[in-house]
């Protein structure tokens, strides 16, 4: 139940940097109410960002609904769109780590992602449960799908996987990522498909270990920021599209081109976290005050 460990990456002297790149919805269709939708050139605009970003960023964390519906040559899309973009670790490129979500199907995610899903030798079933160690920090993945459902669970069983892993890392400074985010945001049509099981367990397990320094997800489309543990939950918009923000009760779904943003968290041992947005777009050059 140990960590994989990543050759060459001792506790950093610099600030860790870790990018979130979430829900591109790869090979989804724009319909006639759906507007300027390009899912693979947001996603290739969003792997431009994070591959300009400054300092470089050390991972890249991609938290589900990657394809829209799960086709393998949607997944073999992003896996060129991976190996086009981004440098190798070796060459100084970020090391790549993703979670399914909803909309994906595991066995040819896994299939075409197979390095960015080290999936855990005692991980449940076919969970794509991950757990490295990255420059001093643990990174855990955790896979909320339940296969044809549009909402999330966390199961027992992998509920048990992640309290063995936070055990074995003994207080140590971990970042959990997942999908379905351990949260109520409000927008009740989301919340009707969110983390329907395990989010209570969840939080009682992170709270013990003390040590989580924040839940990355998705699914929300939307930049929300909640807390759970004591840890915060940091969801990213979608690389793609948005949804509408209206907290009334009856709201019906809806989606909106509000910009894309990926989430860029900073961790040193000494800091701690800090979560933010950035903007794919470029909004014209800086000005010096
Ligand atoms: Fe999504
Ligand atoms: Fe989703």
């Amino acid at each position: 139940m140990s960590a994989a460990q990543d050759p060459g990456t001792p506790p950093r002297p610099h600030a860790m940097l870790i990018a979130q790149i979430t829900d591109p919805h790869i090979g989804l269709q724009p319909g006639p109410a759906t507007g300027p939708l390009d899912p693979t050139g947001s996603l290739r605009r969003a792997l431009a960002h994070v591959r300009a970003l400054q300092p470089a960023v050390d991972v890249l964390l991609l938290t589900g609904d990657l394809a829209d519906s799960g086709r393998p040559q949607d997944y073999a899309e992003i896996a060129t769109l991976l190996a086009d973009t981004l440098p190798t670790p070796a060459d100084g490129g970020p090391r790549v780590l993703a979670v399914p979500g909803n909309h994906d199907r595991r066995a040819p995610a896994r299939q075409a992602l197979a390095a960015a899903m080290p999936v855990a030798p005692d991980a449940p079933g076919d969970c794509v449960c991950l757990h490295v160690e990255h420059g001093g920090l643990h990174l855990i993945g955790l896979d909320t799908v339940v296969p044809g459902a549009a909402h999330g669970a966390l199961a027992a069983e992998q509920l048990a996987w992640l309290q063995r892993h936070l055990t074995a890392c003994a207080g140590a400074p971990v970042l959990i990522f997942m999908h379905h985010p351990p949260l109520i945001s409000g927008m009740a049509a989301m919340d009707a498909c969110g983390l329907l099981q395990g989010r209570a367990e969840l939080g009682r397990i992170v709270a013990a270990h003390g040590g989580v320094q924040a839940i990355a997800a998705g699914h929300l489309h939307r930049a929300i920021v909640g807390q759970l543990g004591g840890a915060p939950v940091v969801v990213a918009p979608s690389s793609s599209h948005q949804l509408t923000l209206d907290l009334r009760p009856d709201a019906p779904l809806a989606l909106r081109f509000e910009p894309p943003m990926i989430g860029l968290y900073r961790w040193t041992a000494a800091d701690g976290i800090a979560c933010h947005f950035s903007y794919v777009e470029a909004f014209g050059p800086s000005h010096p005050i």
